[in-house]
């Protein structure tokens, strides 16, 4: 099994860009800035990795952040994410980044974006790897600061396909931002929204029904209402679940009592992603590792994790198919 995990094809649709940052990195980052951490060695970040909840994470998550200030430190944290993630037969990735987090003190908004392309670019040509980029607006903010930003982007339309929602979900609402996503979509970019992680069902209706999304992060709560699970089934709407995630966070206490065998039963389309990997403890390979040992999903199960990523992916249906045939290929390979 292990073979099997590690050689599928793989699509990832759900990674923070700065939740890829590991603490080696971290500390090299701040020390050539010279900023100071809170940590006094790698062992001391781990140790504070310890989580109550999405809140307790963001604390730490964007603190962390605060070392990077330049192009190349995104590009260096960007191609290292990417390196990983190559490793592991990881063919297409569709990146988060916050914005916000790095213009709210004095980070140029091109500093970030220019940065995280230049390592996408390298990526497409030297590993083989095909990406996309989706801006994420904080949801804790305001919505004229989502707007701000929304209008920053537009100058590098061309290299962000998407914008998303993430930061605290429980008290900010989706439909806070219904006028930023009308414009998103007016100005073409895709749309998606974390939903139904820690916040209630209702959250992932207003993502549907207001923002328009095209893809749930996370929606593992989608379960608690019948006639949303009826309208993601029949719809497919994509779910990115992002399983070591849920555990670190509390989401679930423990991986076998995620639900995502539930949710596989049920018809829903559910894919698998890393979230924050250098907070969680494991990228796309590690997440499928410890659903196989603690729930002990199957190489049929992980082959339809794998084919509804590339299909929920905003590849266009030619590189689609190019990938699908490449997976039942390697599928087929190996004797199923
Ligand atoms: N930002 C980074 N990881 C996140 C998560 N799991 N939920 C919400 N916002 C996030
Ligand atoms: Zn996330």
């Amino acid at each position: 099994m292990d073979a099997f995990i590690h050689g599928i094809p793989k699509a990832e649709l759900h990674i923070h860009i700065e939740g890829a940052l590991e603490p080696k990195l971290m500390f090299e980052i701040a020390e050539k800035n010279g900023c100071s951490l809170p940590f006094k060695s790698v062992a001391d970040i781990r140790r504070a990795y310890k989580f109550e909840d999405l809140q307790s994470f963001l604390d730490i998550y964007y603190q962390g952040a605060q070392v990077l200030r330049d192009e190349d430190d995104f590009y260096r944290l960007t191609w290292t994410y990417l390196q990983k993630a190559a490793e592991q037969n990881v063919r297409h990735t569709e990146l988060f980044f916050d914005p916000q987090t790095h213009t709210a003190r004095g980070i140029k908004f091109e500093t970030v974006v220019k940065g995280i392309h230049r390592a996408l670019t390298d990526a497409g040509s030297q590993l083989n790897l095909s990406s996309k980029l989706i801006m994420c607006f904080l949801r804790h903010l305001s919505a004229a600061n989502a707007m701000k930003t929304l209008e920053e982007a537009l100058a590098f339309k061309e290299w962000i396909t998407g914008v998303g929602l993430d930061s605290s979900e429980r008290g900010f609402p989706p439909e806070k931002f219904t006028s930023v996503f009308d414009l998103a979509h007016q100005e073409g970019f895709k749309a998606v929204a974390h939903a139904g992680e820690e916040g209630p069902a209702d959250y992932i209706w207003q993502a549907l029904n207001l923002l328009k999304v095209e893809r749930i992060d996370h929606g593992v709560r989608c379960v608690e209402d019948a006639a949303l699970v009826e309208y993601l089934v029949k719809m497919q709407v994509p779910l990115t679940v992002c399983p070591l995630s849920n555990i670190k966070l509390g989401v679930f206490d423990h991986l076998s009592q995620h639900n995502i065998m539930q949710m596989l039963k049920l018809g829903l389309c559910v894919t698998v992603n890393s979230d924050d990997p250098a907070y969680f403890g494991g990228y796309l390979e590690e997440n499928l590792r410890a659903l196989h040992k603690a729930l002990g999903i199957g190489s049929e199960d992980i082959y339809k994790l794998a084919r509804n990523a590339f299909r929920a992916s905003f590849l266009d249906p030619a590189q689609k198919k190019k990938y699908l045939d490449e997976l039942d290929e390697f599928v087929s390979g190996f004797g199923h």
